[in-house]
């Protein structure tokens, strides 16, 4: 299939590693020229052959996702894609959390500043140069948890509800004009967050007594009830980011896609 995003321009944050660097790719691979917006690059970003500017940008000062799109502006001439992946953890915070009493104010406010305050900026300064290309796509990329309330990641989880209801009110209003805006859900997924020193099955083999890799492979798919029985992989949630990004999708808005390897488990 013609994915027809050849010489569109894309925004992607959180491009340097995981489903951002994934995401990148595939974008990449299509022909599409990106902005890639993280705090450092790294060598599998700077690998990335195509069209690709790398912008230094960190996401919880409010002036960064207005800095990104200008960059797409002055350097490719405009802004047809906005994939809002940045996400997760907040800076210095590991995840996951287990109580609702362990999250203080602050870091609830960290929480939304990283994945709900970022998007409403990154929008805001998106919609502009969308509407002069006469539309574009905006791919959020959400959390199963959004849908599954629980006490695990409680901050989070509640966050990325916020971000699911924004996706939608974002859909009606700017449908009319040709912006098209989604939520990609994903489960857990194979990445930094996850497999890092520290990271989440660290802190799970802690408390259950196993170790990483045990975590990663068996733990966390039983855990979660993953049908697949194994964590999702980045380059599954980049190629449903590719197709929503894509004029093919043309009447998809206002919609949310779980990739998640069979977490959701209602209707
Ligand atoms: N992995 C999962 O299991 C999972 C599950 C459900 C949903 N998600 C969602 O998927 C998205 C991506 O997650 P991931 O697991 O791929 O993350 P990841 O591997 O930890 O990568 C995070 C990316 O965000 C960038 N980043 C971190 N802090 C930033 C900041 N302050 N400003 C700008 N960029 C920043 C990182 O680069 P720098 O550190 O260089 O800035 C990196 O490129 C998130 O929205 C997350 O909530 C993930």
């Amino acid at each position: 299939m013609d994915l027809q995003l050849s010489g569109r321009v894309a925004v992607v944050t959180g491009a340097s590693k995981g489903i951002g660097l994934a995401v990148t790719r595939a974008l990449l691979d299509e022909g599409v020229r990106v902005v890639a917006a993280s705090r450092k690059s790294t060598p599998e970003l700077a690998g990335l052959k195509g069209d690709l500017i790398h912008v230094h940008a960190d996401l919880m000062d409010a002036e960064a996702p207005g800095q990104i799109v200008e960059r797409a502006v002055s350097e490719f001439g405009g802004l047809d894609i906005l994939v809002n992946n940045a996400g997760g953890p907040p800076p210095g915070v590991a995840l996951p959390r287990f109580s609702f009493l362990t999250p203080t104010d602050e870091d609830w406010r960290v929480m939304f500043e990283f994945n709900l305050f970022s998007v409403v900026r990154t929008v805001r300064a998106a919609i502009t140069p969308m509407l002069a290309r006469g539309g574009g796509s905006i791919v959020n990329v959400s959390s199963g948890s959004a849908r599954l309330p629980a006490p695990m990641n409680v901050d989070y989880n509640a966050a990325k509800a916020g971000l699911n209801n924004l996706t939608k009110a974002l859909s009606e209003e700017f449908a009319p004009q040709g912006i098209r805006v989604n939520t990609i859900s994903p489960g857990p997924v194979r990445t930094a967050w996850w497999t890092e020193s520290g990271g989440a099955a660290d802190i799970i083999a802690a408390q259950t007594g196993t170790d990483r890799d045990s975590v990663i492979d068996q733990l966390a798919p039983e855990m979660m009830k993953l049908s697949t029985g194994r964590l999702v992989e980045p380059q599954e949630i980049a190629d449903v980011v590719a197709l929503l990004a894509s004029p093919r999708s043309a009447s998809t808005t206002g919609a949310d896609f779980a990739v998640d390897g069979g977490f959701l488990k209602q209707i």
